[in-house]
């Protein structure tokens, strides 16, 4: 029942990009459950609703003094501003410490973004940054409130929220169907054909539910799309800032800012709660087998998957901060990451234009990286042993950074 629901959720045309479906992932890696969905959720069809509704790009165009971010410039698009849920879009429960998934269409950002005479982007297909707060009513933040600001110990900005995770936004195994112009750089053909999978899959921004939030709290979740126009091709991400054209930032700057946000929260219910099924919290008093093994303390279990569209990315399970971003400050210069866990990191550091379609060694990498969805059959390259792999225990509570 899952699975179709999933299915007919991945059939939606795409344009942009924004995050528009949580769901809860198992400590074997599988996603569990309902989904949930962002504020102010639109089924995909709506008459009347475009792209436009759903996104909030920063800064915007036409702006008369360019593509500068301003002090006022509000950190999600009105209608997120404050909660907007309902019965049949509603968000999704989740325990202390639970890991999720926000999801997102691709939209040609991952699979196509190199072609000649486009802007340039970096290699990871931008950055985001997931901040967390229990601060629901966002009306009176600003995006340099937040972004850049609010830090993985809880200390910087105002102090009322936090830096989560960073991600690429290229999750190493997203795509959607074949474009009428074609699958040019080979991307979404490599990709179906070693996932062994034929439907769109969603990209994923896989996040931990802190481990002290109290039940009933609404958890609120910022995801910040940090897409920039580089000056020059090979960077691998971007650096930690939106303003354009300064040297200061490295050899590579950015050009132009191109920001994108969006907000997903979650209700924060028991640990044992009835609500979450089969697969309870991972501080939840065991009772059954299943809780058992997802109890704090005990090592997370990332199992093969039999089917891509229902996997956690188990990298982003293992590493809240895939991109090492510094702690703080607009001024700080870059921020770095390790080429293995980009997806197409073989191209960092190729400032002409690759050929197309990439080579298998280069679109390997995908499926090489670790922590990328593995399959358990397919006619792909050797992959690290799919059997179930051991993951550190990610019982505890924050840090990192
Ligand atoms: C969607 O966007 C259009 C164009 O900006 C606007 O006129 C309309 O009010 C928006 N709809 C909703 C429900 O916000
Ligand atoms: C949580 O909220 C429910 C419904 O509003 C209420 O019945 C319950 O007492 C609350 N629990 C706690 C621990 O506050
Ligand atoms: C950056 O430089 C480009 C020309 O290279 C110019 O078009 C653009 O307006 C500049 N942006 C800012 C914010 O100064
Ligand atoms: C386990 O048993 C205790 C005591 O009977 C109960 O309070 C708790 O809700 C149970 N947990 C689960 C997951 O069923
Ligand atoms: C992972 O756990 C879920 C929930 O218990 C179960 O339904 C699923 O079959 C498991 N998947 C694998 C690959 O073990
Ligand atoms: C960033 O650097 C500029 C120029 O050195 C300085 O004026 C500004 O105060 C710095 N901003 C922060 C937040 O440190």
């Amino acid at each position: 029942v899952v699975l179709l629901i999933l299915l007919a959720l991945f059939e939606g045309t795409a344009a942009h990009s924004w995050p528009e479906r949580t769901i809860r992932i198992a400590p074997n890696g599988t996603m569990v459950g309902l989904p949930g969905y962002e504020r102010q959720h639109w089924a995909r069809g709506t008459p009347g609703i475009s792209d436009a509704n759903n996104t909030w790009l920063l800064p915007p165009n036409g702006r008369p003094d360019g593509k500068i971010i301003h002090p006022d410039d509000k950190i999600v698009r009105e209608g997120q501003r404050t909660l907007k849920y309902s019965d049949e879009f509603p968000m999704l429960k989740v325990a202390p410490g639970d890991f999720v998934a926000i999801s997102y269409l691709e939209n040609g950002h991952v699979s196509g973004p190199d072609k000649e005479g486009l802007p340039i982007k970096p290699i990871n297909r931008g950055t985001v940054y997931l901040y967390g707060t229990t601060e629901n009513d966002l009306t009176n933040y600003n995006l340099v409130d937040i972004h850049l600001k609010w830090t993985a110990d809880g200390t910087g900005g105002d102090g009322k929220g936090k830096l989560l995770a960073t991600r690429n936004y290229d999750d190493g195994q997203c795509y959607e169907a074949i474009p009428a112009t074609g699958d040019t750089e080979g991307i979404i053909t490599h990709r179906k054909s070693v996932l062994n999978n034929d439907v769109n899959l969603m990209c994923q921004s896989d996040l931990q539910i802190p481990d002290d939030l109290a039940p009933n709290t609404t958890f609120t979740v910022i995801w910040v799309w940090d897409w920039p126009t580089m000056s020059d091709r090979g960077a691998a991400v971007s650096p930690a800032t939106y303003h354009a054209n300064s040297s200061d930032y490295g050899d590579i700057y950015v050009k132009e800012p191109e920001i994108y946000t969006g907000v997903v929260d979650f209700e924060v219910v028991d640990s044992c709660d009835a609500s979450l099924g089969e697969i309870k919290g991972p501080h939840c008093v065991a009772n059954t087998s299943a809780a058992a093994a997802n109890k704090k303390g005990v090592a997370r279990v990332f199992a093969a998957q039999e089917v891509a569209t229902l996997a956690g990315v188990k990298a982003q399970m293992a590493n809240n901060f895939l991109v090492k971003v510094p702690q703080a400050g607009i001024n700080v210069s870059t921020a770095t990451a390790n080429p293995s866990n980009i997806p197409l990191g073989a191209l960092i550091g190729t400032t002409s234009q690759v050929a197309f379609p990439l080579p298998t060694s280069i679109q390997n990498a995908v499926v090489a990286a670790p922590g990328t969805y593995l399959p358990t059959a397919s006619a792909g390259p050797a992959a690290p042993a799919a059997s179930a792999t051991a993951l550190p225990n990610l019982g505890g509570g924050g840090g990192g950074g």
